[in-house]
């Protein structure tokens, strides 16, 4: 029997059946485990970890990553009141958005923080608080990411002010009498950890064109191997030479700058799992194909249906099985783009796993699923509600931390 990330096979058993499936269980002991080693993360003056809350924004989760001392990167307004709303105090919470919010001044007047994502973001907030601080979200002219698509920097990336745009920002500032007290960068998820290290060097570069800037936030990014030939960053590898670097930006210039990071993968992608049962088992013949099909899909994870992620698809047959077979995993809804084992580098084809024989009603458990899994899924559709989330306490207690959606709840705001 091959074993699970964080639980055995009878623990997930017994939260079937509490809960029913598709279900998205995450770990606290992993939670907990990834958060200690991101707060140890090579720093020369200082270190602010904040949890990109886009990754997963249950107000468990958020509870918990506060209590362990993290503090918080919000993309919307939404987010920002979805954190207040979890206990979130406002000075913990950092706003880079792709648009100003409506009601961006109450939530600034009540204390976040905020990093201009754009020229016209500079130009926005100054109309808005002239003479205050800001932060101003870079693009460092390269990015990396596990796909196009997750590569945040570079030309082809719309995210942050271009780096060679620095006149026009100054001219900004000074209009407005901004103060820039922090750069922000975040160059894609699933960096290569070289990528992410010159990224850092030129963010510094730009840490040197504003003299008053005290913070450096690096963003996230932090490559994680979901699959078991997929390696995960090492925060101390990647980490040192950063802090090496802080510390000749000092030696040159006398200025201690504190470092931010925030990473949303890092610390929740293998802390979660979504519990799955086997719906059917229909095939195209002998020069076809085996598809195991589950009562879930991309209305829960759509990370490999937009990007070719992998995931570990994890088979456990309600009785032992004697043989082995080879299947394309694939969820319920209606369209073939809903595709659980794309092949690797090539999301357009078709790729077989090898698992016990597959019998409908087995239970199958997709691993890797705790970030962007929840909050990223195409949501309702084919009318399926939105998945329990349970978190598996340190005492090995599944606790329930979101309802499945009932259809009156998808329907309620039809008029
Ligand atoms: N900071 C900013 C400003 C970001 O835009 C993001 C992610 C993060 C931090 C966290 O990045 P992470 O450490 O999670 O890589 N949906 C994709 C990832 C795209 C996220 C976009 N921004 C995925 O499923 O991998």
């Amino acid at each position: 029997m091959e074993t699970l990330n964080f639980m055995t096979p009878e623990q997930a058993e017994e939260i079937r059946n509490l809960f029913g499936t598709p279900v998205y269980v995450y770990d606290e002991r992993s939670l907990r485990a990834a958060a200690d080693s991101l707060l140890r993360f090579p720093h020369a003056y200082g270190l602010t970890a904040r949890y990109a809350m886009k990754a997963c924004s249950n107000a468990a989760i958020l509870k918990i990553f506060d209590e362990l001392g993290l503090l918080f990167d919000a993309s919307s307004g939404f987010e920002c009141e979805r954190a207040f709303r979890a206990g979130i105090e406002a000075e913990k919470i950092s706003l880079s958005s792709q648009e100003i919010p409506p009601g961006f001044a109450s939530l600034f007047e009540k204390g976040i923080h905020f990093n201009a994502c754009s020229l016209w973001q500079v130009e926005q907030f100054g109309e808005l608080f002239p003479g205050c601080e800001i932060g101003l979200r870079f693009n460092p002219g390269l990015g990396s990411g596990s796909t196009n698509r997750t590569n945040t920097g570079g030309p082809a990336a719309s995210f942050g002010i271009w780096h060679e745009q620095l006149d026009k920002v100054r001219s900004l500032t000074e209009k407005y009498e901004l103060t820039v007290n922090l750069i922000h960068t975040h160059i894609g998820s699933g960096s290569d950890p070289q990528v992410w290290q010159r990224a850092a060097n030129l963010s510094l570069d730009l840490v040197r064109q504003f003299p008053k800037v005290q913070a450096l936030n690096l963003g996230g990014g932090f490559k994680v191997g979901r699959m078991p030939d997929e390696a995960s960053t090492d925060l101390s590898e990647v980490g040192q030479p950063v802090k090496a670097a802080f510390i000749r930006l000092f030696e040159e210039t006398g200025r201690k700058i504190h470092l931010e990071i925030e990473p949303g993968t890092y610390l929740m992608a293998n802390a979660g799992s979504l519990l799955t049962t086997v719906g059917d088992v229909v095939d195209t013949g002998q020069k076809g194909y085996k598809f195991l099909k589950l009562d879930s899909g991309m209305n829960d994870l759509l990370r490999p249906s937009l990007y070719g992620a992998q995931h570990p698809v994890i088979l456990i047959p309600g009785r032992k099985r004697a043989c082995r077979d080879n299947y394309v995993v694939v969820g319920h809804c209606c369209e073939s783009g809903d595709l659980i084992t794309p092949q690797p580098g090539q999301p357009e084809l078709l790729a077989v796993r090898e698992m016990p024989e597959a019998a409908v009603g087995d239970l199958c458990v997709i691993e890797g699923t705790g970030a962007y899994c929840s909050s990223m899924a195409a949501s309702n559709y084919n009318s399926f509600p939105q998945s329990p989330e349970v978190l598996l306490m340190e005492n090995g207690t599944p606790r329930l931390i979101r309802k499945r959606q009932t259809l009156e709840q998808i329907i309620q705001n039809e008029v």
